[in-house]
């Protein structure tokens, strides 16, 4: 199974405010414009099949009121949720599990493409050297403090670079993948 970051930050590295704000992400405040298209999202979003995040991001996808990944298979992260919300489709699911055994799960039962979101999330795949692939928009704005993309390692990652696209409002998008 192929797993995937596909993440905006800020050029200083955050992925949110100290408070979880994302004011800072253009898409937030105008929506996709014509021509930025969306980055490439929905594509990206198309060729996953799992959806693996943090209980934090979840509850930061929760407040934007409707829920956005339809009948996707959803992971939720946490330790201290008990139940999700009743409304939410039965393709999300609620799980304490540690990275390496969800990816062994999901590799058995046949995923292909795994798509993890939230900071501490991708970090601890990341340090379990789950990730295969990295694909960052880097926003041109600085915000000096909040939710960092990353954070320690046992070792060195290293990366192969293998694109970068720039678009006219100043956000450069590059893909990575992990030299494993
Ligand atoms: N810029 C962007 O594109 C982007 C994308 C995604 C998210 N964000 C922002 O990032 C912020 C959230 O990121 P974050 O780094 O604070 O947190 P996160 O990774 O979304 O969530 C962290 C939480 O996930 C749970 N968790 C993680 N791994 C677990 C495991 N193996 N087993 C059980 N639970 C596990 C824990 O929940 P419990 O505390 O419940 O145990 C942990 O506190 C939000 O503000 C969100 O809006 C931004």
């Amino acid at each position: 199974m192929k797993v995937s970051v596909y993440i905006g930050c800020s050029l200083d590295g955050f992925i949110a405010r100290p408070n979880g704000d994302l004011d800072w992400l253009p898409e937030a405040e105008t929506g996709a414009s014509q021509e930025t298209g969306d980055y490439g999202y929905t594509n990206f979003f198309k060729s996953v099949d799992v959806l693996i995040m943090g209980r934090k991001t979840f509850e930061k996808v929760l407040s934007f009121g409707t829920w956005p990944y339809q009948n996707k298979r959803v992971i939720v992260l946490s330790r201290t949720l008990n139940n999700l919300p009743h409304d939410l489709p039965d393709s999300v699911e609620l799980k304490t599990i540690s990275p390496n055994e969800l990816f062994n799960k999901l590799e058995e039962a046949g995923y292909q493409h795994a798509y993890v979101d939230g900071g501490v999330t991708i970090q601890q795949f990341l340090r379990d050297g789950l990730i295969d692939e990295l694909i960052i928009t880097r926003i041109p704005v600085l915000i000096g403090e909040g939710i960092p993309l990353f954070g320690s390692l046992r070792g060195d990652i290293k990366l192969k670079h293998v694109n970068s696209n720039s678009f006219m409002n100043g956000m450069v998008q590059s893909k990575y993948t992990v030299i494993k």
